[in-house]
């Protein structure tokens, strides 16, 4: 399936129809809409003006569209800030309020922010609930986008008090867990418990992860009403919500995603990719420039389809240069539909189109529709109707989801505790796991990310990048899974209130592999040195464990001999971070050791399955060729893929 995002309010009444006629034309099914629009819905305190709104869906579902309506909660308007500024959130790093004027400019902590978006939410969903042409709901609209998860306001502070009073029975408690008598940090009472911002120098790692997880729960605090509502009032209807990337969330988000039906993800490849090379070598840009990187789409995809382990959407789909990134450079001709059956071989059940048409007015002018002001098409255009007429045709979507044999556990403990103790600028939680995941993908393997909470059962090899807390259950589970598992550098090294386990790292997983980190040491990214595995080297730096291997197994040696990869039954230790052929050549041997098929057609090309179809698809600028077995069936494309291409066949 698929749809686009439209603002009516954007455009004259008189344009909706031939719009709503050109959307059914292309072959669309669904039109989001409404997410920015409280001041068009409620111009003024209480006085809701609907009628424009029931004339644009009426005038969508008259052409055969159905509407996905989204809660206006990411913009309130002025009015309300006027009456409520306390609603605006105050920046934790220079402690300035965030003022009115773009969006996201409310605090997840202001309880009449809370009271204000339900009753928005509530008169929409009263109104709308039951509209037959409403067939489904988004939630805000890309929560925490723009860094608000954490608030630096009095609300905040108020509140984080009261959370804490919730969870440390009493203040020595927390005095102690938080390990306060370093620096004098002690506090007597819970109503002197200040936020973990604006102090002279770092505050305690505790106190951080603190306040990072009394945020996550303020954000599910916010969200979780706002689905029971339109449950409530839309019986029936789906309810999602269109994450960013999981890791600038900054909070749990299996917690977030939990009440909804499915997830949604918002793709844009080009302006991702920009961002995370930022500062990258050109070298590392330019092959990926105008495709993306390809394992950054796939990457939060997986992530997505892993929060309620079923089919998502994707909510919004560059359709040509975004606005936002360092550089918006042009997507290479075909990309549009490369990225539309990318997002479908890695399960998603939609793909919707950001934006219909191109504003010409505001701070999103220079960001591409699938038509542009005036009115002509894009190449988005014509790439999205091949790609509906293949997926159509190949019956993609209904393709059940593939189910991976590999697993990678993710969290949001990993990321704040990169976050908060730096130790070293070339560990950060996001680049580990990518690397692990990258390497995978560059082997065609299909993954799921997994919580600690999943079950464990579906896979043979379960992989923890970057997974610094545990607790006794885990442990538990991993003893009574059949599973190997293989630990990143950091593993088991934090105690649940970030305190170093007594028994050295890493703690509780010294059940599960009994080795002991001796010290950290962490090196410059463009220092690396080597390790040396199957009698061949390879790269180690940025962050190195010295290990006492006790009586495990040493698979892999430091370049002065002591033992960095370490094995213990099905549990397997990396005490460092290394280089990408070391995780190809390491997972590919574990995999093999698993029976899990690999196929290691290049850095260029990403193999991926659905149902019985396989994917392959070429990144680069020139043809590649992939052995295919005799019985593969071929069905769309040829094994010498075209650059920027896509082959399918049967396996
Ligand atoms: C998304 C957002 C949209 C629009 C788009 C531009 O992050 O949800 O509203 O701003 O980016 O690329």
């Amino acid at each position: 399936m698929f749809g686009v995002c439209y603002y009516p309010e954007h455009w004259p009444q008189s344009q909706w129809e031939q719009d709503a006629k050109m959307m059914a034309e292309l072959g669309l099914t669904y039109v989001r809409i409404g997410e920015f629009a409280w001041s068009r819905l409620e111009p003024n305190p209480g006085e809701y003006n609907f009628a424009w709104l029931d004339n644009a869906i009426a005038t969508l579902t008259n052409a055969g569209l159905k509407v996905v309506m989204g809660t206006p909660t990411a913009t309130p308007p002025k009015w309300l800030i006027d009456q409520h500024p306390e609603i605006l959130p105050v920046d934790p790093v220079t402690g300035r309020t965030r003022g009115f004027g773009s969006r996201r400019h409310y605090d997840f902590s202001s309880a009449v922010y809370l009271r204000e978006s339900m009753r928005i939410t509530e008169a929409l969903a009263v109104r709308y609930g039951k509209h037959d042409g409403v067939v489904g709901w988004q939630t805000d609209n890309e929560l925490c986008c723009h860094d608000t998860a954490l608030s630096g306001s009095a609300l905040a502070k108020q509140a984080f008090q009261d959370w804490c009073r919730q969870r440390y029975t009493s203040i020595d408690q927390l005095n102690s867990d938080w390990g306060n008598v370093f620096w004098s940090m002690e506090y007597r009472d819970f109503s002197e418990i200040e936020l973990p911002i604006g102090a002279v120098t770092e505050t305690s790692p505790a106190h951080s992860l603190a306040y990072r997880r009394f945020s996550s729960d303020q954000v599910i605090a916010y969200h979780n009403p706002m689905v029971e509502i339109i449950r409530q009032y839309a019986p029936g209807k789906f309810i999602t919500h269109n994450f960013i990337p999981m890791n600038e969330t900054g909070v749990d988000n299996f917690a977030l995603a939990a009440p909804l039906d499915f997830t949604s993800y918002d793709n844009y490849p080009l302006g991702r990719t920009d961002l995370l090379l930022t500062g990258a070598p050109k070298e590392q840009l330019m092959p990926y420039m105008r495709t993306g990187h390809p394992d950054f789409a796939t990457y939060y995809h997986d992530q997505t389809r892993g929060l309620l382990k079923r089919g998502f959407w994707v909510m919004e789909q560059q359709p040509g240069p975004v606005n936002w990134a360092n550089s918006n450079p042009r997507p290479a001709p075909g990309m549009i539909r490369f990225w539309t059956l990318e997002a479908f071989a890695h399960g998603a059940d939609c793909v919707c189109y950001f934006r219909w048409r191109q504003a010409p007015f505001a701070q999103e002018q220079m960001h591409a529709g699938l038509l542009r002001p005036d009115n002509s098409k894009t190449e988005a255009w014509s790439e999205a109707e091949q790609a509906m007429a293949e997926v159509a045709a190949l019956d993609i979507a209904n393709q059940p989801l593939q189910p991976a044999s590999v697993a990678i556990i993710t969290g949001a403990e990993g990321l704040w505790v990169s976050d908060i103790e730096k130790q070293g600028e070339a560990y950060e939680f996001n680049q580990v796991q990518l690397s692990y995941y990258s390497a995978l993908r560059e082997l065609g393997i299909n993954i799921d990310f997994i919580s600690v909470d999943s079950d464990f059962g579906p896979y043979s090899l379960i992989i923890a990048p970057s997974l610094p807390m545990v607790d006794q259950a885990f442990v538990d589970k991993c003893q009574a899974s059949s599973a190997q598992f293989i630990f990143g550098p950091r593993a088991g090294a934090k105690t649940s209130e970030f305190g170093y386990p007594a028994t050295l790292p890493p703690g509780l997983l010294q059940q599960l592999i009994p080795i002991r980190v001796l010290s950290v040491e962490t090196l410059r990214a463009d220092c690396m040195e080597g390790l040396c595995w199957n009698n061949q080297q390879y790269q180690s730096g940025s962050w190195c464990e010295q290990i006492d291997a006790g009586e495990s197994e040493i698979l892999a040696r430091y370049d002065n001999g002591e033992p960095v990869v370490v094995r213990q039954g099905r549990s397997t230790y990396i005490g460092t971070l290394t280089n990408r052929e070391f995780l190809l050549d390491f997972f590919q041997q574990y995999c093999q050791q698993a029976n899990i098929q690999t196929y290691r057609f290049g850095a260029d090309i990403r193999v991926s399955q659905r149902g019985d179809l396989l994917f392959a698809f070429n990144y680069s600028a020139e043809p590649q060729t992939i052995p295919l077995d005799k019985e593969a069936e071929l069905i769309l494309g040829n094994a010498i893929i075209e650059p920027h291409g896509v082959t399918l066949w049967r396996s």
